[in-house]
């Protein structure tokens, strides 16, 4: 386009220059011609008023035949008009009255003049050669025939005059031609400067630049012609997405793009695609799918599923895919799109995160221990006096005679049982403590759920003024789930309203459970001063917390959202309550028989 806007510039001058050459070169011959015409016509006018003039003043003394005074009159008119050669005057009978020669009348003249003077008519003129000289030779017959005038003036004057008119014109127009051709060349140029603009932005459209305006204010048909280009483009720009737009779209695309023909080749890549799998657009162009993926059943395989693709390297990237068909105008499919995400960053991520919640939930049953640990103290230590006063007691019987058996029976029965607690105690401590995240599910009746966790926090519970009741003993009912998780969140909830109640007096923790369906309910309410709303909804969001720094962490109600959801229940704080009241439903297992 653009060599094509230097080729019509050029063209155009030469065109203007051309144009104006040939009009001046024209109209300066066309001048050249009437001027020396024109010339003529006045030198043969100029001769007849001479000639008249002569005639007028010389017709008494042609008649008196004054020939000196005649003669002097002619001298006088040769030297007021140097361009007449000759003057003759003749009587009515032809014969010479006075002239202008000093050697006597040239012969070819007299028999010129004879021929003349046959012919009839005021004025008559020819051409003559007089010496070296062109002259125009006029005759002029007197009134009523008494004679005539001749004489002869040269055409050097009038060529003359014709050069130094054609000189100045020459002159006129050369300048003319120096303006009209600048005014026609900037004008010219200014065409093909906007023809240019035009071109490029017609280009630019071309390579994608939909949205490509001219500026070119011009009333005439150019103009028009770039607002209607402008118009275009405008609406190029609404309608369609440039395909600058379009490769925007693909290189900003963190998905991998492969479009593919009906035969599973592909076509064209996305720079995701080089990115993450190594090949360049040219490498898998033309190239199957199946270079990147061991499935070959595109369209079952490739929707919505994650699969492997393997980069240039050979390294396996498991891939989140999406296949849509890709439709032409006409809406027949002429191809699939296939879109897949980069599963890799996501799954370390899964696999951080399980850790960072595996640590996050041990720790947090340990601190639980640790809050439980003076309970769990008085726990053991409990039982550890009663096993002392045994003891003490089986001495005593001991030292008595007779043996009496029985009472050492009983004390020793009332032993084991004792030691069997602490033992429980201790296995339930250790249990707890187990990292379990894999333990495996368990129907766990509620009644027992609830009074194990109880053993933990009795003692804190009752350091703390707060009474506990349980209601409502489902004694069949059973929960199908982890026991140790869900006494976590049942230490939690305590642990929770034991801080909520502090400084209240008479303070109170009420465990309610129902069975509702296939659910079980659990519902536990404390006498402290609620939840207000701006806190509620943030309870359940890791790390919240508004208790003071080292007192609370913040992640006890957020694990024992996410141990209920792994047991497919739901945990919520019932905001319609007068008291401050969490709900645990959880899916019943089969009824303990
Ligand atoms: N029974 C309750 N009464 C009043 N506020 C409560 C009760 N239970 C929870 N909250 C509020 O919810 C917040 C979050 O509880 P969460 O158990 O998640 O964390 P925490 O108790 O602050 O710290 P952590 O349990 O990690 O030691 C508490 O700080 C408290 O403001
Ligand atoms: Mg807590």
């Amino acid at each position: 386009m653009q060599t094509l806007s230097h080729g019509l510039k050029n063209k155009i001058i030469f065109f203007i220059i051309g144009l104006i050459t040939t009009g001046i070169l024209t109209s300066f011959f066309l001048i050249q011609h009437m001027m020396s015409k024109n010339l003529e016509e006045r030198a043969s006018q100029f001769a007849i008023t001479i000639a008249r003039d002569i005639s007028e003043e010389s017709y008494d003394l042609i008649i008196t035949r004054e020939s000196i005074k005649l003669h002097l009159q002619l001298e006088r008119q040769m030297k007021t008009f140097p361009d007449i050669r000759y003057i003759v005057l003749t009587d009515a009978h032809q014969k010479i009255v006075a002239q202008t020669f000093h050697d006597g009348i040239p012969t070819d003249l007299v028999a010129l003049m004879q021929q003349l003077q046959k012919k009839n008519g005021p004025v008559i003129t020819q051409e003559v050669r007089f010496g070296q000289e062109n002259l125009r030779h006029l005759q002029w017959q007197l009134p009523n025939r008494l004679g005539a005038v001749h004489l002869g003036t040269t055409l050097s004057g009038i060529k003359r005059d014709i050069g130094r008119m054609m000189n100045s014109m020459l002159l006129i127009q050369g300048i003319l031609f120096f303006v009209i051709a600048g005014v026609a060349i900037h004008f010219g140029l200014q065409i093909t400067r906007d023809l240019g603009i035009l071109s490029q932005a017609v280009n630019a459209v071309e390579q994608g630049h939909a949205s490509t305006q001219v500026k070119i204010e011009r009333q005439d048909e150019i103009g028009e012609l770039a607002r209607a280009f402008n118009s275009m483009s405008s609406k190029l720009q609404n309608t369609t997405v440039s395909k600058n737009q379009l490769n925007d779209i693909l290189r900003s695309l963190k998905e991998l793009l492969i479009v593919m023909d009906t035969d599973e080749t592909i076509e064209l890549i996305n720079p995701s695609v080089t990115k993450i799998l190594g090949y360049s657009q040219s490498e898998l162009k033309g190239c199957k799918i199946s270079i990147l993926t061991n499935h070959n059943n595109m369209l079952s395989d490739f929707i919505d599923t994650e699969i492997v693709l393997f980069s240039k390297s050979g390294m396996a990237i498991p891939c989140m895919t999406n296949l849509s068909p890709l439709m032409d105008e006409q809406g027949q499919i002429r191809g699939m799109i296939m879109v897949a995400s980069d599963l890799r960053e996501k799954k370390q991520m899964e696999i951080a995160l399980a850790n960072e919640k595996a640590i996050a939930f041990h720790s947090a049953k340990l601190a639980a221990l640790g809050e439980m640990a003076a309970g769990i103290a008085h726990e053991i230590n409990t039982p550890l006096t009663i096993i002392q006063l045994l003891g003490d007691k089986i001495r005593r019987v001991c030292a008595k005679s007779p043996l009496d058996l029985s009472k050492i029976d009983d004390s020793l029965t009332s032993l084991n049982s004792t030691i069997a607690r602490i033992s429980k105690i201790i296995q339930g401590l250790r249990t707890f403590a187990r990292n379990d995240k894999a333990a495996p599910y368990d129907n766990v009746p509620v009644t027992r759920l609830i009074e194990d966790t109880m053993i933990l926090c009795a003692e804190r519970c009752k350091k703390m003024g707060v009474e506990v009741i349980i209601e409502n003993k489902l004694e069949a009912a059973t929960i199908h789930g982890n026991p140790i998780q869900l006494s976590q969140v049942l230490l939690n909830l305590i642990s929770n309203s034991i801080d909520a109640n502090a400084g209240i007096p008479n303070t109170w923790i009420r465990i309610h459970t129902a069975q509702k369906d296939a659910q079980i309910e659990i519902r536990l309410y404390d006498s402290g001063h609620g939840i207000p709303s701006h806190v509620a909804e943030k309870i359940f969001q890791p790390f919240f917390t508004t208790k003071e720094v080292g007192k609370g962490t913040g992640i006890g109600l957020s694990i024992s959202k996410n141990i209920i959801d792994a047991h497919k229940g739901t945990i919520r704080l019932d905001e319609g309550s007068p008291h401050t009241c969490f709900v645990i439903t959880l899916p019943s297992g089969p009824f303990q028989v």
